[in-house]
Order: C-alpha cells, then structure tokens, then sequence
C-alpha cells in the first residue's frame, strides 16, 4: 500500500481500496461528529503538541490548551533534562496550577490553598498537612500524560492508558526514516489565529495540489507549475495505516527576480526560486523524504493523523498544527523551521522567505470560513474528490476506521 506511487492521474489505481465515492459531510463537520471525535480521536491518538525548541532549559514549561481533550496541559523541562506532560490540575480540589502561556520557574502553586508541584509533577508542599491524616503525599502529584519527543516534536497522547507507544503509533518506516532531518532546524517564525472553520476543512486545504492553479495563482504558480507538470499536480503518494506523506516537484525553468534569488542565496532555501543545484546538493535527503527519487524535488508533506503537517522543503521546512476547539472552529498554529540566520544579509533573506510563505498561507485560508458557511445548509450532502484529492480522501477513510463507521468504496 506504501510505495511511492507514480505521476498524478493514476492514484485511484494505485489505491483500490479507496474508491472514488463521494464523502458524507454529516459524518465529518457536524458538531455531533465532534463530540464523537474528541473521545475517540482527540483523547486517544498521540498528538504532536509543539516543538522541543520551545523548552529548551531547565525550568522552561508551555501550558498548552487542548479543548479538544476537554483538558489543559503543563509541559515541563525537568532538570534530570527529561521532558513532560501533566494535566493542568491540582491534586486538593481541581484548580489549575500554572496560569500563564509559559515562563520558566521551579514549582507550581496553586492559587487556592497554595499546594505546591515540581517540575517532575510531584506535590512537594501543602500548607498543614496534618489536616489530612490518612494522606501520603507522595500519591498525589500532577496527573501525568503520555509524552515522548521523536525528531525534535513533543507529542502527547492524554489516553491514561494509551494502546500504542509513539514508535508503534507512527510505525517504523516514519519513525525511523528522517534520520534527524526534522530535529536539525530551530523555529524561526510561528503563526498562531483561531479560525471559524471545522479541524478537517483546515487540514484538508493543505494536502492537495488541485487548488494550486486557482488559489496560488499569482503568488506561486510559476514556480511549481512546469511544462512537464502544468498543473503542479502532487507527484507521488505513500499511505500508511494513520498516516500519509505526498511529493511534488518544482518548475525548475522558472526565471526568479533578483530579489528571489538574493533570498534563495543568503536563507540558504529556495521557495521562491528552485535551483537544481540547491535541489541536488539537498538530495542527501533521508529515505523517507523524495521516495520517487525525483531531480526536480520541491518538497515532501508528512501528514501524522489526526492534527499535524509537516513539510519539508529545499533548505527548510513548515509545519502546522489543526487544533479543534469547536466543530466549527480551529485554533492553527503555523510554524516555519530554517538555519537561523547569522548576519543581516540572511536575517532579510529568513524574513524574506516567512513573509512571502505568510502570504501563500493567507491566500489558503480565504476559503476556509466560507466553506464553514455552508456546510450546515444540508443543501449537498455530500462531497466529491478527485483523484488528485488522494490525501483528503485517505484522511476520510482514517477517520471512518478510528470512529468505527465504515468506509465504503
Ligand atoms: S485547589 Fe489547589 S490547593 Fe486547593
Ligand atoms: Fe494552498
């Protein structure tokens, strides 16, 4: 089922097992749909919460929102170095304990009776505790949640039980197959908007090609559609059980201005402008980027069920985080990843290259909310794929599997 398949036009071939039905809208976006998604999507799956990065010393911790889960997490950088997560929850009598976005600090106290917690998770005081004589305090840390960290990215899993550890729930050829490529950049920029639009419309609009030529038109068109691909269809597919990653190629013809190839030489990546010797020297790429071994490649998108992206391109990469937190809306966190530049010629070319991906993404989410708008009308029932739409339709089916509903061909 995952080996690269070839050029576009031929995955509904490639994948029988898919079909070419129309997709129900009353099982995906409706705020039924949802409640049935959080217990068990959201409260089940590993989730790929942020980057390492943003923790990087002792002390530092995240407090993360995961409406979803109907719960708030604490993530902690612990001084025996290790990293993890607890819910956001004191022991006495349920108040949260840490109340801001994030900080670095020894403990969290409680606001309330001013219990107080460890990076660790453990409870380390209580004001009088002979107050609470068959109490042993060692039994009454934070409660903690799944956390591991794979290629530089916490993910959690808040199941207390979970039924897969991260390595089995990404499965082998993922889990080992980037040889650190994700982990090697820092974040450099990150985008974070909450938008009226349900997690699977956002999710969808950033794993096909087919809206490139009307939606990317002006802004990025030239540079990925080619003679060889003039429609910048996606040129190959890996679909795994959760999982599924694409590649595209780039329109290495194109003629950049001089202001694009200032930023492809000074950020060291080529977005703007593909360079078949850029491209080249980065096909040392790991095995599980450019399976098709194309010359001409421009990027690979790893898509981890249910909420994550991660897009690797020539010199850098983005990703993107889909979080629920209504049917009807999505909390999007955008982060791009890059060799942080070192003198003021690459700090113009990085802004350069955030600026211009800014725009491309701002262009993606004009539809987003309209969509929204007339999903409730019960106008269509249903929506139609093409083949090129292979990812959104995989994403279905890997819904349908993990709520027990059943995908048709
Ligand atoms: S609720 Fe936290 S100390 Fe009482
Ligand atoms: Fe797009």
């Amino acid at each position: 089922m995952n080996n690269p398949t070839p050029f576009a036009g031929r995955f509904a071939k490639a994948y029988p097992e898919l079909g070419t039905k129309p997709l129900p809208i009353d099982k995906v976006y409706t705020a039924e749909a949802y409640e049935d998604q959080k217990e068990k999507i959201w409260k089940k799956m590993w989730l790929r919460l942020m980057p390492a990065c943003e923790i990087p010393n002792v002390g530092d911790y995240v407090v993360k929102e995961l409406e979803c889960a109907d719960t708030s997490l604490i993530v902690t950088h612990a001084a025996d170095g290790k990293i993890r997560a607890f819910h956001n929850m004191c022991s006495h009598r349920s108040n949260r304990v840490a109340y801001e976005e994030k900080g670095n600090t020894k403990t969290f106290k409680c606001r309330f009776h001013a219990w107080t917690y460890g990076l660790d998770g453990a409870l380390i005081h209580l004001p009088e505790p002979d107050l609470f004589p068959d109490f042993d305090q060692c039994d009454h840390g934070l409660s903690e949640v799944a956390c591991e960290v794979w290629e530089g990215h916490i993910f959690v899993n808040v199941d207390p039980e979970p039924q897969w550890t991260l390595e089995e729930y990404l499965g082998p050829e993922i889990y080992n197959g980037y040889n650190g490529f994700w982990a090697k950049y820092p974040m450099v920029a990150k985008y974070e908007v909450e938008v009226n639009c349900n997690w699977m419309v956002f999710i969808d609009a950033f794993i096909e090609t087919y809206h490139f030529s009307t939606v990317h038109a002006a802004s990025a068109g030239d540079v990925i559609n080619s003679t060889t691909n003039p429609n910048g269809y996606l040129d190959a597919a890996r679909l795994f059980e959760r999982h599924r990653t694409v590649s595209a190629d780039s329109n290495i013809e194109y003629n950049p201005t001089f202001a694009e190839s200032l930023a492809r030489k000074y950020s060291g990546s080529a977005t703007l402008a593909p360079d078949l010797e850029m491209i080249k020297a980065g096909l040392d790429l790991p095995p599980m980027l450019n399976p098709a071994g194309m010359d001409n490649w421009s990027t690979d998108i790893l898509v981890l069920f249910p909420m994550c992206n991660l897009q690797a391109l020539q010199g850098f990469y983005v990703s993107q985080n889909y979080w629920p937190t209504a049917h009807d809306k999505t909390r999007w966190e955008f982060m791009v990843f890059q060799t942080p530049p070192t003198n003021a010629a690459e700090e113009i070319a990085v802004e350069y290259n955030r600026a211009y991906l800014r725009d491309v993404v701002r262009e993606d989410l004009n539809n987003l909310e309209m969509i929204q708008s007339t999903l409730a009308s019960g106008a269509k029932r249903d929506q139609q794929l093409g083949d090129q739409e292979i990812m959104v339709r995989h994403g279905y089916k890997v819904l349908a599997d993990h709520l027990g509903y059943g995908y048709s061909v």
